[in-house]
């Protein structure tokens, strides 16, 4: 028994919010947001737009493409660093009441922009326990919520979105998910973080003057630390499958910076024409970040069933991931 990626979708809300609006909010230049980080808009949910609300429309759009029933879920897994509520209601489970799914097990994950890959894992072995037999995932994200626009080290780089897939049960192994790693190292928190508003720091007005509530990144270290260990991930997971860059017919990493794709690219010999780019349109959706990327190439016809992906992704905590995938689409 294997779980198979048997469907995908996507929502990116309307409003656009691109790189000349931003010099109007912060001192910063198209020129060096574009150079820095290949990023040329970001899409931003409206007020009354929230997290739950971008999952299900991602989530409606997964369901008809597997042609199921959202009652035919089994589970409801969101992976989000924006829920609609702070701890809660969870974001999934808000998700089923929308979708009009009860009584199934729902919860969320916090793993950051490595969320969708470590739903995958969490899928992968709800299926083959044989505890599930259909599971619908998704990483949704309001990040400008949490983003400070008077912070030009993060402002630029962050937006909205969801993505979303079901996960089914085959037989075949030319539609299955290959294989998932996911890994941690909490020792590198501090250098991403949202440091107000959980136990630490609770909700406060010294808390809020100070601006805890939005997320703070030491981006360079953090660079660094990306390139490195999406390059190992990649390494280790081919070296294991015995399969080099050539087998591959889409790589589609984490949509935070253009250089850290490129470096990345570079490193593994990954062609330009076989690797999944979205960060200049979308910039960084985090735990929406690669279902959006697989949505696009779905849509424009590259990804077909059968395709051989691989996936890879860096994030908070700091969190990683990557997986080999049939798309069975
Ligand atoms: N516009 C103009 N100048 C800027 C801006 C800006 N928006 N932001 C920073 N600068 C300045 C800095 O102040 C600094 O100036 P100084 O030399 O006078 O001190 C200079 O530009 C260089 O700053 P760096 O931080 O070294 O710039 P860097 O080349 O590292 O780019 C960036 C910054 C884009 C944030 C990059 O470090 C990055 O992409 N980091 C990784 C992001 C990431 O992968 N995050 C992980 C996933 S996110 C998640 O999990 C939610």
């Amino acid at each position: 028994m294997y779980a198979s990626l048997k469907s995908i979708g996507a929502y990116a809300p309307k409003r656009i919010l691109d790189n000349q609006e931003l010099e109007t909010l912060v001192d910063t230049s198209d020129e060096w947001i574009l150079k820095r980080t290949g990023i040329k808009q970001r899409r931003i949910a409206s007020k009354d737009e929230l997290t739950s609300d971008l999952g299900v429309k991602a989530a409606k759009i997964a369901l008809q493409r597997a042609n199921m029933d959202a009652q035919q879920m089994d589970a409801v897994i969101c992976a989000t660093i924006s829920p609609d509520y702070l701890n809660m209601p969870s974001t999934a489970a808000i998700i089923c009441d929308k979708l009009g799914i009860y009584g199934k097990m729902a919860f969320d994950i916090s793993a950051a922009c490595s969320g969708f890959v470590y739903l995958l894992q969490i899928a992968n072995a709800l299926i083959k326990s044989r505890t599930c037999k259909n599971i619908l995932i998704i990483g949704a994200e309001k990040l400008s919520a949490f983003t400070d626009y008077t912070d030009r080290g993060t402002c630029i780089l962050f937006g909205d979105g969801g993505g979303a897939a079901v996960i089914t049960q085959t037989e075949d192994k030319n539609q299955a998910i290959l294989d998932v790693n996911t890994g941690s190292d909490g020792s590198y928190g501090h250098l991403l973080m949202t440091p107000g508003g959980g136990c630490k720091h609770p909700c406060s007005q010294e808390m809020l003057d100070k601006r805890l509530n939005y997320m703070q990144m030491s981006g360079n270290e953090v660079f660094k630390v990306a390139v490195q260990t999406l390059t190992n991930d990649v390494v280790d997971i081919l070296a294991k499958h015995k399969l080099s860059s050539c087998d591959i017919d889409y790589f589609i990493p984490h949509q935070a910076n253009h250089r850290i794709i490129s470096a990345v690219r570079a490193k593994l010999d990954f062609p330009l024409e076989k690797t999944v780019l979205t960060v200049e349109k979308y910039g960084n959706t985090s735990a929406a970040s690669i279902p959006m990327a697989i949505n696009d190439a779905y849509e424009d016809g590259r990804i077909k069933n059968g395709d051989l992906l691989l996936l890879d992704a860096f994030g908070g905590g700091f969190t990683w991931g990557s997986a080999l995938v049939r798309f069975a689409g």
